[in-house]
């Protein structure tokens, strides 16, 4: 695997897999790499002939009061995992070589990414919006990868490829799982054992609205139960409990199409998001 930090390199080594014949699959990433992410590289081994994966904590996404020195950076255990999985690039560039002196540009998205983390985080999307394109740009690969887990980065990702006619197929991973159900993230790492043991309570909630929700229950009393069942175990504040379409995440409160449920909230000082489907009255 080699580990490339400079466009021309970048460049360089692309063209050369390209040569050998090749489909290439990106996978964008912060690094503190995970089974989520670990399932992303085994889904682009699937569906490509070489594998880059980038790592780059992306100062442009995080707000001022986020955890953006905080977050974890391990990457020489990154490339061991990486290396395991024979990826053939590991793109890892510095913040002055994604961002040079006098960088002015900013993709903006609306509609799809104004809500949920949209409104808790504002400016969070076109950071990744940016970037994402910015490394589009850099690899060109024919096909990307990203996870559910991030449901709507997914959808915005979706939008700015549609919307700026970007050649890149773009397919969304199912949510990686601890045992007891928590989603894998790389912030989980924040939690204490206290705040891992409840954590528990995020997905069980959701899984059980879920249920509900398919069986024809009205949604704002699933939604409040949700809620209520996150405040017991400790979590608070609560930004978002949302059952949205799934292509467009507007707020829906019936199911007449594949919807999803989403939910971002804090316990202690992490701040946690999952999502699931809800798809519509299978009895029918
Ligand atoms: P990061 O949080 O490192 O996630 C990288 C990719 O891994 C994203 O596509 C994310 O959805 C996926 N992922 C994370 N946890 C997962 C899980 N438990 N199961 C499946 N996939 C999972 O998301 C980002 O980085 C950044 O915003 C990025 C897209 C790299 C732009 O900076």
């Amino acid at each position: 695997m080699q580990i490339i930090r400079d466009l021309a390199p970048l460049r360089d080594a692309v063209f050369s897999l390209r040569g050998q014949g090749g489909r290439i699959a990106l996978v964008p990433t912060m690094g503190a790499l995970h089974e989520g992410h670990i399932s992303l590289v085994r889904a682009a081994k699937a569906r490509a002939d070489h594998v880059v994966v980038s790592i780059f904590v992306n100062p442009m996404q995080f707000g001022p009061n986020e955890d953006l020195d905080a977050y974890p950076r391990q990457e020489a255990r990154d490339a061991a995992l990486l290396e395991q999985e024979e990826v053939a690039v590991l793109w890892a560039p510095t913040v002055d070589v994604m961002y040079p002196a006098g960088f002015a540009t900013s993709i903006s998205v609306s509609g799809v990414s104004e809500g949920l983390c949209g409104a808790a985080r504002p400016g969070h999307f076109d950071g990744v919006a940016t970037v994402v394109t910015k490394l589009f740009n850099q690899v060109r690969p024919d096909v990307a990868l990203f996870g559910e887990k991030d449901y709507q980065q997914l959808a915005v990702i979706r939008r700015v490829v549609a919307d700026l006619d970007q050649p890149v197929g773009i397919v969304g991973v199912p949510t990686a799982r601890a045992e007891d159900g928590l989603a894998l993230s790389s912030r989980n790492a924040y939690l204490s054992a206290d705040e891992r043991a409840r954590a528990v309570a995020l997905p069980h909630a959701m899984q059980e609205g879920v249920a509900r929700l398919e069986a024809g229950e009205e949604a704002g009393a699933v939604l409040a139960d949700i809620r209520a069942a996150l405040e017991r175990a400790g979590f608070g504040p609560i930004d978002y409990v949302e059952l949205c379409d799934a292509v467009s995440l507007a707020p829906v409160r019936s199911l007449a199409a594949e919807a999803r449920l989403l939910v971002a909230a804090r316990l202690g000082t992490t701040r946690l998001i999952d999502n699931f489907p809800v798809l519509p009255d299978r009895k029918m």
